[in-house]
């Protein structure tokens, strides 16, 4: 057995990739302010800004475009997008959205009275901004080992019952509406929740009537962890997982663009049949018809065919086997990585790659996910002090414990090789990493302010002398 298998798919259409210089790499981040998500796309040579929206589809999810039924009300897609989610994840009802935080939104609209408590494992950044909108606090129940980057734990997502019980005891169960479980937990790097632990929290929040609702983002990534680490679940499919996950939940919101292996499109489930009908008269508000919720019904039925594509255990192997080849690479040349490796991304320690950088004023993860940009024009994300924010009451940043930069790999786009670049990209900087200046804010935006802020070097140049 080899042991980083091919990839299970052949590459039947190209698209090219942006090739810049470096002058005009340097032109092109000063340009965009430092913030990698202002680059244009063609600015990039490999994109690994997000695993969201960015997945190629299959033929059969191609084929399926052609069969878009595209009515404004009853769309024949919608049916067949409802039936399969209803099949794998097994709640009794779906209304679709455009994207996760449509779902989102409606989640927390419905349910969050001011003054609420929202536990989760770790926050997500739209996630919580729409419980917060909604007047909610966000209460961090995590294991305290997933804010740090070295502790090795097969299941590092998972909640730590003693915070969840605390908070109960705290506020009072009548002001906790549910807990918010993400599978996997992606601001931790992607780390897995195992099932005895999902089983945990659901006895004791629906002890105290708390409902629980899964952020189902990366559901299939956590079945695979499931499967290759839980004792028990070895011989289980992921289907089978998938199913067992949800069974202890209340409902989920979804975001298709990751795990349904489509480029839009979300949605919301829930087995309580008052918040699915007070869902329906807000999605129409919000969204669009119950039969559609601001996505074509070609989109719904790529999505439907490629959730049922992601429960293939070929597939998500091979897709989490290419995060462990990439993070091997850069452990070998001691490159400072969140570990165990998760199942989207690997995060590369910021902080300990820019040991000479203060995270509260220097921004090490901004300045790093610029500095690969202009060396290598691979293009990361920023998920540390700038993603956090700041505190709704005080104004104050929040300053998380983990600072990185997440190297996202997208579904079925790049092979085996693209990572070797990528590797080599981030080792080379290694080198250089006491080169690179920190930055400082020239504009900073008021909410979720990494997606638009600008950025300049605090010293003349990003890297010295490059
Ligand atoms: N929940 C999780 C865990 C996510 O990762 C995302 C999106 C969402 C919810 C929101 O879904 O984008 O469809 O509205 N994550 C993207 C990322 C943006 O790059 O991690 P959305």
């Amino acid at each position: 057995m080899m042991k980083f298998a091919p990839e299970p798919f052949k590459i039947k259409m190209v698209e090219k990739m942006g090739t810049l210089n470096k002058e005009e790499r340097k032109a092109a981040i000063k340009a965009a302010g430092y913030n990698t998500f202002l680059l244009k796309s063609e600015e990039c040579f490999i994109d690994l800004l997000t695993d969201s929206g960015t997945n190629a589809m299959s033929d059969h999810q191609w084929a399926g475009l052609m069969l878009g039924d595209e009515a404004y009300g009853g769309s024949r897609n919608f049916y067949h997008l409802e039936e399969t989610v209803r099949e794998l994840f097994g709640f009794k009802y779906v209304v679709p959205t455009h994207q996760g935080r449509g779902a989102e939104n409606i989640l927390s609209s419905l349910t969050i009275k001011p003054g609420d408590y929202v536990p989760g494992n770790m926050y997500f950044t739209t996630t919580r901004f729409h419980q917060e909108r909604n007047g909610a606090t966000f209460r961090d129940v995590i294991i305290d080992e997933a804010h740090d980057p070295t502790a090795i734990l097969d299941f590092k997502g998972n909640v730590d019952l003693a915070k969840f019980q605390a908070l109960i005891d705290e506020v009072g169960a009548e002001h906790i509406p549910y807990i918010c479980l993400a599978v996997t937990v992606n601001l931790a790097g992607g780390q897995p929740v195992s099932i005895a632990n999902i089983k945990a929290v659901s006895e004791l929040a629906h002890k105290h009537g708390i409902k629980v609702m899964f952020d189902a983002t990366r559901c299939v990534e956590n079945a695979y962890f499931i499967k290759t680490r839980e004792p028990g679940y070895q011989d289980k499919t992921i289907k089978e997982i998938i199913h067992e996950m949800f069974s202890y939940g209340d409902g989920c919101t979804m975001s298709g663009k990751k795990d349904c292996l489509t480029n839009i499109g979300g949605f919301l489930c829930m087995n309580d049949e008052d918040l699915y009908t007070r869902a329906c008269g807000m999605v129409v508000q919000f969204e669009g018809m119950p039969s559609y919720g601001g996505m074509a019904g070609r989109d719904m039925e790529a999505m439907a065919i490629g959730l049922r594509e992601a429960m293939d255990y070929e597939y998500i192997s091979h897709r989490v086997n290419q995060i462990r080849y990439l993070g091997e690479k850069l452990d070998a040349a001691g490159v400072p990585m969140v570990k165990p490796y998760g199942g989207h991304a690997i995060f590369v320690d910021a902080r300990a790659f820019l040991d000479h950088l203060d995270q509260a004023t220097d921004f090490p993860a901004q300045a790093l996910s610029a500095a690969l940009y202009e060396i290598s024009g691979v293009r990361t994300m920023e998920r540390g002090i700038i993603s956090a924010g700041r505190d709704n009451v005080t104004g104050e940043d929040h300053v998380p414990k983990l600072e990185t930069i997440r190297l996202t790999i997208p579904r079925r786009v790049y092979t085996y090789a693209h990572l070797d670049y990528v590797a080599d990209a981030v080792i080379e900087l290694y080198k250089k990493r006491h080169d690179i200046s920190g930055l400082r804010w020239v504009y900073e935006p008021k909410a979720l302010r990494f997606f638009t802020g600008r950025f300049e070097p605090r010293n003349e140049e990003l890297i010295k002398g490059y």
